[in-house]
């Protein structure tokens, strides 16, 4: 009898073991050609990394391949035989050198041998985790978790024979003391949504290797700019790419990175789930990542400016932000993310939800719209969009107050956003500007 890769014997195995068999030599990749770009730093490897120029023709830039299915050869048939299928370009769902191009550029800014693009955040989680749990495996996440993950969590994990606890991600002792025998996950977001907590990684990786846990971080407001999860021992990182990655509000996209042998674990989850990335996308993704790092930057530096206004501001009641030194967690954020703080910055405004919603009517810049990590400044009430799962307690309970708003900064000119807030809450309040007393 032949064991299945979590090391149980299997019944249903019989035949030789196919590519979940983990103990084969693995590449880095898959890749057309060897296009990592690895020892350079964050613009570079935006730019360079995984660009597949076309050789017969000159083109500069990775090509749309845009096909279902590919010419069958003996290094194919070979391939699917051993059990090699991910090497190969086979069919689309499989692999496509579009999905391989963006997929290497990844993996380059996240350190990864390996990455998979998936036709949604919520499909790299799904697949992720389908892939990695057994029947009757237990997770340990966090209370403030994406709605989304929420869902699919406390609602889907059950139909498999799995669990789930939730706990406060700031609370290192809470989450050892959740930890069951059954616990094979910690899952978590390096940065939480719409709060801006902090994960301790570092604390999380340690108990990851005490219980022999896999850590998988969702880094989508981080990005790998601005943290680089896998540097710090986490198993698996995740990212929404429909954010910053994309960065431009124009398509839905998801990634996982880390070693290529569990990387190749979820590679034969996404096939049966379905959630491979159409070839156009992989190619407007792989073309807003030339930019990531020049982008981040940006949204950087202008949520630390517009963070800064706010909180001076008399209106503005409290402001969550990594970078401020009235974070509750300002130590962990600066030794975690080393100055990076994020693009995110979340306020609570004088008057509540009502007040909220009327700054909402009067600023001209930022689109009142949910989502994040576009060139564009969207602002949104969590109450009723990311947090919408939630019952009014349950939002109380992880913080989110009446009045709370967050906002993605997007990469305007700063100058441009710091007046335009200060206009719309002076109208709000019939009061003065404040903008002309601080800078
Ligand atoms: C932190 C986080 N993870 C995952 C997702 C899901 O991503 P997608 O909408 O691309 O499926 C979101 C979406 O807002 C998110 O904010």
């Amino acid at each position: 009898m032949k064991k299945s890769y979590s090391g149980i014997e299997d019944k249903r195995i019989t035949g030789d073991l196919w590519f979940h068999h983990l103990k084969r030599e693995r590449s880095e990749g898959p890749r057309l050609k060897d296009n990592r770009y690895s020892d350079y730093k964050e613009s570079t490897k935006s730019i360079h990394a995984g660009q597949y120029d076309d050789p017969k023709t000159g083109a500069l830039g990775t090509p749309i391949y845009q096909c279902s299915t590919f010419y069958l050869n003996k290094n194919t048939y070979g391939a699917i035989e051993e059990g090699r299928g991910r090497d190969e370009l086979i069919y689309t769902r499989y692999g496509n050198p579009s999905q391989w191009s963006v997929q290497e550029k990844i993996a380059a800014l996240e350190n990864a041998e390996s990455s998979i693009v998936f036709s949604s955040g919520m499909s790299a989680i799904s697949s992720t985790l389908l892939a990695i749990l057994d029947k009757g495996s237990h997770v340990v996440s966090s209370r403030d978790i994406y709605g989304g993950t929420y869902n699919f969590l406390y609602e889907d994990l059950d139909k498999y024979g799995m669990s789930v606890s939730f706990v406060s991600p700031t609370d290192i002792h809470e989450i050892e003391n959740s930890i069951q025998e059954n616990t094979k996950v910690l899952y978590f977001e390096s940065l939480t949504n719409p709060l801006l907590k902090l994960v301790p990684i570092q604390e999380l990786v340690a108990l990851g290797k005490k219980y022999n846990l896999r850590v998988i971080i969702d880094n989508t407001f981080l990005t790998p700019y601005n943290l680089k999860a896998l540097d710090l021992g986490v198993d698996l990182v995740i990212n929404s790419a429909t954010k910053y990655l994309n960065g431009h509000s124009d398509l839905i996209a998801g990634t996982v990175a880390g070693s290529r042998k569990l990387i190749d674990r979820i590679w034969p989850q996404m096939l049966k789930n379905g959630g491979s990335l159409d070839p156009h996308a992989c190619f407007l993704l792989e073309r807003s990542l030339k930019t990531f790092a020049l982008r981040l930057r940006t949204h950087n530096h202008n949520a630390m400016k517009l963070a800064t206004y706010l909180e001076n501001h008399p209106r503005i009641k409290r402001v969550y932000y990594p970078g401020l030194a009235s974070h509750d967690q300002y130590e962990l954020a600066n030794e975690q993310l080393k100055g990076r703080n994020s693009g995110m910055v979340s306020f609570e405004i004088d008057g509540g939800d009502e007040k909220a919603h009327e700054l909402l009517d009067h600023l001209q810049l930022p689109k009142e719209a949910t989502s994040l990590g576009g060139v564009e400044s969207l602002i949104s009430l969590p109450y009723n969009t990311s947090q919408a799962s939630l019952t009014k307690k349950q939002q109380k309970a992880i913080g989110i107050n009446d009045g709370l708003i967050r906002l993605s900064v997007g990469v305007e000119d700063i100058e441009d956003l710091i007046q335009d807030f200060d206009h719309a809450i002076a109208t709000l309040f019939k009061t003065e500007l404040n903008y002309a007393k601080q800078y």
